[in-house]
């Protein structure tokens, strides 16, 4: 059997309907937040595609919110493409890209905590980060009904409260 190999790059601007389609399809079963042609476009710098034989088959995005503080988001494989180490290679990369910006902190908000727990993350209290990190949030349907779990992993072993510390401490943030 030929395994074909599977490159991880910085999306183009040609990749925008791909990515759309491909995070548009979970978006629908409210698994992810829909994003917009033109979001991705405005934001395509900040997005990874995962490539095989010429198709993006998988895309995730980096979102910067302290210089030690980052969210990957949107991330996609298409369900044919799936279990076959494509997400794995997705978020190797993006943490690669964040660990050279020098980000500590990688964070997620995900309905799919196993994938994230395979990858070395941790579950933390979502309501203990920054209202910062809710910017996203007033976009979403859910909005307070917000069933994500938060998750991080440190990137240079740092602790578990960094995200806090980068931004200061603020209890009384809600989403
Ligand atoms: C989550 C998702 C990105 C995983 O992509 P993938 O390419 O299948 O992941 P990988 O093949 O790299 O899996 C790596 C490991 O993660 C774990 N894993 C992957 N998918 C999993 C799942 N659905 N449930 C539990 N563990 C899972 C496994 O340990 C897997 O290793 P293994 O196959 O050797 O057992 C993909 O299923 C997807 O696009 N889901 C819908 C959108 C989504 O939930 N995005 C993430 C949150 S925003």
């Amino acid at each position: 059997m030929t395994v074909n190999e599977i490159i991880i790059r910085t999306a183009r601007l040609a990749d925008a309907d791909a990515i759309r389609h491909i995070s548009g399809r979970y978006a629908k079963e409210g698994v992810m937040l829909e994003r917009s042609t033109e979001d991705i476009i405005e934001n395509i710098r900040n997005f990874l595609v995962a490539e095989e034989n010429g198709q993006v088959i998988g895309s995730c995005a980096l979102s910067f919110f302290t210089v030690h503080l980052a969210e990957i988001r949107t991330l996609a494989v298409i369900d044919t493409f799936t279990r076959r180490g494509v997400g794995r290679k997705l978020v190797g990369k993006a943490e690669e890209v964040l660990s050279e910006e020098g980000v500590r902190t990688a964070f997620v908000l995900t309905l799919n905590p196993d994938f994230f727990l395979s990858l070395g993350y941790h579950a933390v209290d979502k309501e203990r980060f920054p209202q910062k990190i809710w910017r996203d949030c007033t976009y979403c349907p859910k909005l307070m009904a917000c069933d994500e779990i938060a998750m991080i992993k440190d990137l240079e072993g740092a602790t578990v409260d960094s995200p806090l510390s980068a931004v200061g401490r603020n209890k009384k943030s809600e989403p």
